[in-house]
């Protein structure tokens, strides 16, 4: 289905608004969404297992004698003991308190007839480490249109803990209305279209840049004040930001994973094409991923001060929020008991809030 900013302007807009509103009003958003979460970097997999955490359930990852990257269960069925404190031997891990070994394929017990650990499928992005946030199925791998992964280079991960939900996190790019605000973007008439998939959804819009900082007045000068956003949420945990300014395009991958109901830990990639560059221009990719990490955290933490423990209140909502409105309803439909309902498994929920 896709929409454009200008439909919302037809007579019928204010039955969707009314209808959005309903849907957001009983809207649970306490899960974990599905999706191919940020685990690491595969630099820190040399001296042996390391510990991660995929919604709230602690994980081991390791490199296996013939270079596959794994990820299981962290704990041992048999004590529980942590198995990134043991040691890989060929393509398994042992435990370091009794010495079971899990086969790093399938996560079966080589030894003592044990329980098996439960294995989550990994995928390898430049030197960082994605995992499927359920063991038992990998959603489709997030992708941006234009070329396949292995036409991109990707920078070093940045990342921050924010005291904002993540699904307002992933809504800050359907907030048309905050753009002239916080980032100086004026929004143009022909932004559009909206395009709802099962997998993703998609926002395009047309800005003129008039902020006053230093780096947006630059730009301008140098590249005009047009700038072309395309903004696309994957499976409810990332973000690929595309923003085109001068026919340049720059990319970002950015990863959402709820801590609790009000915290949210956001991964930033910053991404650039190298397929088509000159073999000279190679050397230079390194700096310039290494700006754009500059830039990306600059903008992002910029934004910070104003969205702190923003909330969603659906009564309070209007027209103008209507896209944003249309990506939370997309996104409650991502809600793994819905999906449930249609054949897949179910992700743990999300952990109930610490006590204040
Ligand atoms: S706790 Fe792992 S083998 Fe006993
Ligand atoms: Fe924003």
């Amino acid at each position: 289905m896709t929409d454009h900013l200008a439909d919302y302007n037809r007579k019928d807009a204010k039955e969707r608004f009314v209808f959005l509103r309903n849907s957001l009003l009983n809207a649970d958003f306490n899960f974990q969404p599905s999706g191919w979460r940020y685990a690491g970097d595969v630099q820190d997999l040399k001296r042996g297992p390391v510990r991660t955490q995929i919604c709230n359930e602690e994980i081991v990852l390791f490199k296996t004698a013939t270079g596959d990257i794994v990820a299981t269960q962290g704990r041992c069925p048999h004590m529980n003991a942590p198995l990134w404190q043991g040691k890989v031997v060929e393509n398994s891990i042992q435990c370091p308190m009794h010495g079971r070994r899990f086969n790093g394929r399938n996560g079966a017990c080589q030894s003592h007839g044990s329980d098996n650990v439960r294995c989550f499928p990994t995928r390898v992005l430049g030197t960082h480490i994605f995992i499927a946030a359920d063991a038992n199925s990998a959603p489709v791998f997030p992708y941006f249109d234009e070329a396949p992964h292995t036409a991109f280079a990707y920078g070093r991960a940045i990342y921050d803990v924010v005291n904002v939900p993540w699904y307002l996190v992933l809504a800050n790019g359907f907030d048309v209305s905050h753009f002239p605000y916080i980032h100086g973007r004026e929004v143009l008439g022909d932004s559009g279209p909206l395009f709802k998939g099962h997998n993703r959804i998609d926002i395009q819009y047309a800005l003129r840049n008039t902020s006053q900082l230093v780096t947006d007045r630059l730009l301008r000068r140098l590249a005009g004040d047009k700038v072309q956003l395309n903004y696309r949420v994957f499976n409810g945990n990332t973000v690929l930001p595309m923003t085109i300014v001068k026919d340049k395009a720059s990319y970002i991958w950015i990863d959402v994973q709820p801590v609790d109901q009000r915290r949210t830990r956001v991964t930033m990639i910053p991404v650039m094409r190298v397929d088509r560059q000159p073999m000279w221009h190679r050397y230079l990719n390194g700096v310039s991923l290494a700006l754009r990490s500059v830039f990306i955290k600059h903008f992002f933490t910029a934004e910070l001060p104003y969205i702190e423990n923003i909330e969603l209140r659906p009564t309070m909502l209007s027209h103008n929020d209507l896209p944003m409105m249309e990506f939370l309803h997309w996104l409650k439909q991502q809600n793994p008991a819905v999906v449930e309902a249609k054949g897949n498994t179910k992700l743990i929920p999300l952990q109930a809030e610490m006590a204040q």
